[in-house]
């Protein structure tokens, strides 16, 4: 419980905002003004650190948050002084967050000034106004896809989120980083799987397309990766077998997406988290969104990977009278808003 003697001073309607973001490998600081938008953002991500594993290892991650966070947080204040303090709570590597939440939390009672605690999947439902195209705004279908997430979502407002589908097991983002680890691309592979899909013959590797024939709105990409490992292993050349498995992922994805905004009727579409960086799935859902006369809205690449930007933004909304923060490794999003229906799983 906070004591009357850690309460922070009040704050006014449009405050200057710290974020703080350190929930995986991506260490980020940034500072947010609603009034005025994004004033000053950086991030630096030490994935040199995991490339001989692989993957993430969570304890060597959260050391070098320490390193990294306090200089970053420097950078982007230079001299100026917040009116608050927003900081991812989860879900996330537990050591990682603690390093961003230890933080948050003594700045901003050296400060006295109010403190946020930011669920990481609304910082990617609302990264697209971070630098919105015109007209766009709620409602929206939005289609995240990450290393640790990938889900459709009806956004019908600020707190309003309704899950219509999700992965039943790996990632898009993580299939995409373990393939490229099996075609022998240093970690994190999925950006040069990308590159080396692009001199790749699909036809060549064909892979099958995951869920489609489901009616639902969940994915699955655990069988693309094991049938892109039995292509190799009779002998398939390693750019049809990129170029093969990111259609196939990208097909899953696009399809599920047609249809969410065909059950819904939204208008708009967002496309967010790290693996939205990848321009061919870009393009397939720009194609998508046409044909259904949607506006689509795809944020600039450092704002779909983890970033500090889209934390402060999101916790504008969620600032709190006292000091006292949980860390929250897994936790389901629900809406925010208390009039909003609770998310169920498709
Ligand atoms: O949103 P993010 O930074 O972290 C999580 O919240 O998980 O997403 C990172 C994921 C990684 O799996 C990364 O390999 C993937 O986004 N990613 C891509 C591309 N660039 C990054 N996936 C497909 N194509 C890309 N070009
Ligand atoms: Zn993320």
């Amino acid at each position: 419980m906070a004591s009357a003697q850690l309460r922070p001073h009040p704050v006014g309607k449009d405050p200057l905002v710290l974020g703080i973001e350190t929930s995986c490998d991506d260490t980020s600081a940034a500072l947010y003004r609603q009034s005025r938008g994004l004033i000053a953002h950086k991030s630096t991500c030490l994935s040199s650190t995991h490339r001989p594993y692989n993957g993430v290892v969570p304890e060597l991650a959260s050391r070098d948050h320490i390193g990294a966070l306090l200089p970053l947080v420097e950078q982007v204040l230079a001299g100026r002084k917040p009116d608050a303090v927003a900081c991812t709570t989860g879900p996330g590597l537990a050591g990682c967050l603690a390093v961003g939440v230890a933080l948050a939390q003594s700045l901003a009672w050296s400060w006295r000034v109010p403190l946020a605690a930011v669920h990481h999947l609304e910082g990617h439902l609302l990264s697209p106004f971070l630098d919105p195209p015109p007209d766009f705004d709620f409602p929206y279908l939005a289609l995240l896809v990450s290393g640790g997430h990938t889900a459709l979502y009806d956004v019908a407002g600020p707190g309003n989120y309704l899950l219509l589908g999700e992965t039943l097991d790996d990632a898009a983002g993580e299939a995409f980083d373990k393939t490229a680890t099996l075609l022998g691309l240093p970690y994190p592979g999925a950006a040069g799987l990308e590159k080396l899909a692009r001199r790749g013959n699909e036809q060549a590797a064909s892979l099958p397309v995951p869920m489609l024939r489901q009616r639902g709105l969940n994915f699955s990409f655990s069988g693309l990766k094991t049938a892109a490992r039995r292509r190799l292993e009779q002998g398939g050349k390693k750019a049809d077998i990129a170029a093969a498995f990111q259609s196939a992922a990208i097909a899953t994805l696009a399809g599920k997406t047609e249809l969410a905004l065909r059950r819904t009727r939204r208008k708009r579409l967002a496309v967010v988290g790290g693996v939205a960086c990848n321009l061919a799935l870009r393009e397939a859902l720009g194609k998508i969104a046409d044909q259904r006369n949607a506006l689509i809205a795809c944020p600039a690449a450092e704002f779909c990977t983890d970033n500090a930007a889209m934390i402060a933004l999101a916790g504008t909304r969620h600032l709190q009278s006292g000091y006292d923060l949980k860390i929250r490794p897994r936790w389901p999003l629900t809406s925010t808003d208390k009039d909003a229906p609770r998310c169920s799983p498709a």
